[in-house]
């Protein structure tokens, strides 16, 4: 499928797309129409059709989109079509809660190593999966096909593992550490800063409240 430049706001609304899908599809639903899946997801139908045409609008013919099909090819752009690799660096608090949460394994995210620079933490076993020591992490990358590490460190250390992470040919980073990292081109970066959304949701409430009076 040619791909024109598609906008970050598109790209942010798929994976909501495919979780709608997902339990249309468990549910054996096997046909849904733009209006429908408007109603299901709040959002207009003609911004789902917008959101489409950037991928060739996904062939709705006479009653709606083939559930099936959508959830298929929704999946390839997403690339879960795939299985990745992760590594965890920061077998902290967050790192474990992450490691712990297997459900990612479902969408082709495998969970491969773990490391710390603490010798406390070292060859304890999380979800089977043993914490090693950052001495270890260069050559594990290497023999283990890893394609994305999780930065669940201090921003302090964030920059300077992410440079060995660049350096080893990683090609995306899954950052929590509060701070930017300055990666070349070829290696992506998605932060997750949880305390963003809380302050949204923060805003909500003033806004709400500020309605009332
Ligand atoms: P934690 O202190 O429990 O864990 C951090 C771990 O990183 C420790 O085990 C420490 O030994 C290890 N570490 C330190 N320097 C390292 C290095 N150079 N290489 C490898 N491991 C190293 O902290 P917690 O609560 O798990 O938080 C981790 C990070 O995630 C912090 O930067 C925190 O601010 C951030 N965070 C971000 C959130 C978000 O929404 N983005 C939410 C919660 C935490």
């Amino acid at each position: 499928m040619a791909e024109r430049e598609i906008s970050q706001a598109v790209i942010s609304r798929l994976p909501r797309y495919f979780r709608y899908l997902g339990e249309l599809r468990d549910r054996e639903v096997e046909r849904i129409s733009s209006q429908e899946l408007s109603r299901l997801m709040h959002v207009t139908a003609s911004q789902i059709r917008q959101d489409f045409n950037h991928f060739g609008g996904f062939g709705q013919q006479g009653y709606g989109y083939n559930v099936e099909y959508l959830y298929q090819e929704i999946s390839k752009i997403l690339g879960l079509d795939k299985t990745h690799h992760l590594i965890i660096i920061g077998a902290g608090n967050l790192g474990q809660a992450l490691a712990n949460y297997m459900n990612f394994q479902r969408r082709g995210f495998i969970f491969t190593g773990i490391f710390d620079i603490n010798p406390a933490l070292f060859d304890r076993q999380i979800r089977g999966i043993r914490v090693r020591p950052m001495e270890e992490m260069t050559d594990f990358i290497r023999q283990n096909n890893v394609d994305i590490a999780v930065l669940t460190i201090p921003k302090s250390e964030a920059v300077a593992v992410a440079r060995k992470l660049t350096d080893v040919g990683i090609k995306a980073i899954w950052n929590f550490a509060h701070v930017d990292l300055d990666v070349p081109e070829e290696v992506q970066v998605e932060n997750v800063h949880l305390s963003d959304s809380l302050m949204r949701l923060s805003y909500l409430i003033g806004r709400y409240e500020s309605r009332q009076e």
